[in-house]
């Protein structure tokens, strides 16, 4: 099985970890484990003590009880039973592409977006036809073109929604238009939801809720700021889709471990604070990213909706590979190149950091953009 290099993935292991300044990531501010505790109880040492005598076996296979149900109170049509745990959205999309295709099949892709969902197909053999993203429709796909790919051989369709690195959204009038088309030759939905939205849920429905053959993806790692926890989950109404990816799933992890399903059950008992922690950080953070690529001649851009994710255009002669690479060595910033998304011409800006590191990062990259042609 041959499959491409993760474009993102390769750029941030060689490189993250010598940024000075790192506002490529796309998670909201990730929270310390005191911090998460803290969301839970006033006596954070306390509630250590408490995990004391928890053994470290392998726990709940599926994810605990608790953490089925917590889940699937996220969805107005999804039960308990249809959730199961996963190693982060990376699994639960994994879990999903492996169990459901097979050589020879045919699937449509949102395109550009998160690799996983055209790249793992193409390296199982199916044939992948690209719907795409438009720059000149502030980064949303036109509904006319997936009318023309989809035929009775399409299998599956992928989507990434809330979209990697535009943070563009596809919303419930959309949405229910490919569902229509996915009902009328009997596809399946995958979605990467991943980037959930911290507000305006109503212009968010899952896909699970919205169709029967829906299977959402979602983890704890961008939208609830904890992706240490490799906690994510996948989730859908039919209970004939969930004994599949069982089955499958099996083969490819036991559980996620009882300290982190204890950490992930705190994270969406507590869910609420942490979302109104974060709806202030993208908030303020939105309108520093607002100002800064006002202020920009070589920088244009189409505000992301209220997620963690941005995407700028770079009005220069350098190739964005070499200029990211450039603004790091010379100055400790770190975006992530087009390129590793396909979008030649432009980088991922993960503008919720926390807002220092944002400030200074966006000030040193002004300075950096000065010396470029
Ligand atoms: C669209 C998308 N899906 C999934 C992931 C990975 O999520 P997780 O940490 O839950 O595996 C990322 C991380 O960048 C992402 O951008």
């Amino acid at each position: 099985m041959e499959i491409k290099g993760f474009g993102v993935e390769e750029w941030l292991n060689e490189n993250e970890k010598s940024a000075q300044f790192d506002i490529s990531q796309s998670t909201i501010s990730s929270l310390t484990l005191g911090e998460l505790l803290k969301f839970d109880s006033q006596n954070p040492t306390e509630q250590i003590t408490k995990y004391l005598n928890t053994k470290l076996n392998y726990g709940w296979i599926e994810g605990s009880p608790e953490f089925k149900q917590l889940v699937s109170e996220l969805y107005l049509r999804v039960d308990s039973k249809n959730v199961l745990q996963t190693n982060g959205a990376t699994g639960g999309n994994f879990l999903a592409l492996f169990s459901l295709l097979n050589p020879g099949d045919q699937i449509i892709s949102l395109y550009p977006s998160y690799q996983q969902l055209y790249d793992i197909p193409k390296s199982l053999g199916v044939k992948v036809d690209n719907w795409g993203l438009r720059e000149d429709l502030n980064w949303q796909p036109d509904i006319e073109q997936l009318k023309q790919l989809i035929s009775p051989k399409t299998k599956m369709i992928c989507l990434n929604n809330a979209q990697n690195p535009t943070g563009s959204l596809l919303k419930k009038p959309l949405l229910k238009q490919v569902v229509a088309l996915a009902r009328e030759v009997g596809a399946y939905i995958l979605a990467d939801e991943v980037y959930q939205p911290v507000d305006k849920v109503d212009q968010f429905p899952s896909i699970a809720d919205l169709y029967e053959q829906g299977i959402s993806v979602n983890s704890l790692s961008k939208t609830y700021s904890v992706p240490g926890l490799r906690i994510g989950w996948i989730a859908t109404q039919s209970a004939k889709l969930a004994d599949v990816f069982r089955k499958y799933r099996d083969y490819t992890m036991i559980s996620g471990g009882v300290v982190n399903d204890t950490l992930a059950c705190i994270t969406l008992r507590n869910q609420q604070a942490i979302l109104a922690r974060n709806k202030k950080l993208v908030k303020r953070n939105h309108e520093i990213l607002r100002k800064w690529v006002d202020s920009q001649e070589k920088v244009d851009i189409i505000m992301p909706e209220q997620v963690s994710t941005a995407c700028i255009k770079l009005n220069i002669k350098m190739d964005d590979e070499t200029f990211c690479q450039k603004l790091l060595d010379d100055t400790g910033v770190l975006l992530v190149p087009g390129n590793r998304f396909d979008m030649p011409g432009h980088a991922r800006v993960g503008y919720c950091t926390d807002t220092e590191t944002l400030k200074n990062g966006l000030q040193r990259l002004n300075e950096f953009l000065k010396q470029c042609q």
